[in-house]
C-alpha cells in the first residue's frame, strides 16, 4: 500500500474524525510537508478535507467516480477487476467487454461506464444507465466448467451482489429467479450473462451487472417507477459506489473460487438462503402458453423446480418469472 492508500484509510478508520499532522507524520514515518503534499495529491482527485490549524485534517468527503486508479487502491481482489477499462460514456460495457474478450483479454478484465447510451438487458430489453447513478459493468470470466453449468454462474453472480448489497446498505435485497435482485418487490439490479462457447465449452463469460445506486425518483419513468427503484431511493441516503463496486467484486471472487473447488453445492445453498422465489405462486410464460405453479427448489443444474397445481414437478431452465 502506498502513502495515498495508507492516507485514506487511516481517514476512513477515523470517520469525520479529525486527525492531526502530528500523528499522520507519526504513523505514515513522513514529515509533515511530504503529508500536506499527499493531501493535496488527495484533493486533485477529488477528495474534500477540512484543515484547522492545531486540529489537523478530516476527510468530508471521497471522489464519486469509479476511476481505475481509485478502484485499484481499494480493491482488495487478485483476479477481479484486473485490469479496468474505465468510460465517462459507452453505448454498452457489454459490447466491449465482447471486443476485449475476443481479442484476448484476461480473465477479470472489467469495463465500467459512468453512462450507457445503449444498455441492454435480457430479452432484448433496454437497460435504463444514467450518469453517475449506478454501476454499470460487464467482466470477462473464463470459468472451467462443461457449458450446460454456465447458468449455474450467473447464479453465483446474483448471490455475490445480493450480498454486497446487503452488507453495504442493510437493505434486505432478494434474488428472483434467475437473476434480479429486488427489494419491496422491486427491481434494483440485474445480470445478463453471455457465453461464448466451443465444443460444449465455454471459452469466455460476459457478466454483465446494472446496479441501480444512486437514482432518485425523477430519473425514473412513470412506467419503470412501478417496477423499479433504486438503492438510495430505498434507504433514504447516497450508497458509496466505490465501496459496493469493491465489495461485490471481492464477494464474487471469493464465490467464483468456491464453486471451481466443490462445485454448485455451497452456492445453490446461498442462492436458495436469498430467494424470494421460493414457496411462492410463481407464472412463466413459455412457447406453450403460460405455465403456473409453485417454486419449490434449485435443481443441481441451476433450473427452477416448480410444482405444477396437477402436482406434476416440472423445470424452467431460463425465463421470467412473475408472482
Ligand atoms: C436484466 O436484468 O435484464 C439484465 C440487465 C443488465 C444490465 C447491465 S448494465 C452493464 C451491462 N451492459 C449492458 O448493456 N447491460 C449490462
Amino acid at each position: 500500500m502506498n502513502i495515498n492508500e495508507r492516507l485514506i484509510r487511516l481517514f476512513e478508520q477515523k470517520e469525520g474524525e479529525f486527525v492531526s499532522g502530528e500523528e499522520l507524520s507519526a504513523t505514515l514515518s513522513c514529515s509533515r510537508t511530504a503529508i500536506w503534499k499527499h493531501v493535496e495529491k488527495l484533493r486533485s482527485e477529488g477528495y474534500v478535507f477540512e484543515a484547522v490549524s492545531r486540529k489537523g485534517y478530516r476527510l468530508l468527503e471521497k471522489p464519486d467516480k469509479l476511476e481505475p486508479e481509485l478502484i485499484g487502491r481499494m480493491l482488495k481482489t487478485e483476479l477481479l477487476g484486473r485490469p479496468v477499462h474505465y468510460y465517462e460514456q459507452l453505448g454498452s460495457t457489454q459490447t466491449l467487454a465482447h471486443e476485449l474478450a475476443r481479442e484476448g483479454a484476461p480473465e477479470g478484465t472489467l469495463v465500467i461506464a459512468e453512462r450507457q447510451t445503449a444498455g441492454r438487458g435480457r430479452m432484448g430489453r433496454k437497460w435504463h444507465s444514467p450518469k453517475g447513478k449506478g454501476l454499470w459493468m460487464s467482466m470477462v470470466l473464463k470459468p472451467r466448467i462443461p457449458l450446460q453449468f454456465a447458468p449455474q454462474l450467473t447464479l453465483l453472480v446474483a448471490v455475490a451482489l445480493c450480498r454486497a448489497i446487503r452488507q453495504v446498505t442493510s437493505l434486505p435485497a432478494g434474488i428472483k429467479w434467475p437473476n434480479d435482485l429486488l427489494i419491496g418487490g422491486k427491481k434494483i439490479s440485474g445480470i445478463l450473462s453471455e457465453s461464448i462457447s466451443e465444443d460444449e465449452h465455454p471459452l469466455y463469460v460476459i457478466v454483465g451487472v446494472g446496479i441501480s445506486a444512486n437514482l432518485r425518483e425523477d430519473d425514473y419513468t412513470e412506467e419503470l417507477k412501478a417496477v423499479a427503484t433504486s438503492l438510495q431511493i430505498e434507504s433514504g441516503k447516497p450508497v458509496d459506489r466505490m465501496e459496493l463496486l469493491c465489495r461485490f467484486l471481492e464477494e464474487l471472487e471469493s464465490l467464483y473460487a468456491l464453486f471451481h473447488q466443490q462445485g454448485f453445492g455451497p452456492i445453490k445453498l446461498l442462492w436458495e438462503a436469498l430467494s424470494v422465489s421460493l414457496n411462492r405462486r410463481v407464472r412463466n410464460q413459455t412457447a406453450n402458453g403460460l405455465i403456473e405453479g409453485t417454486a419449490i427448489g434449485l435443481d443441481d443444474s441451476g433450473a427452477l423446480t416448480v410444482r405444477l397445481d396437477d402436482g406434476t414437478e416440472t423445470k424452467w431452465y431460463s425465463g421470467t418469472i412473475e408472482f
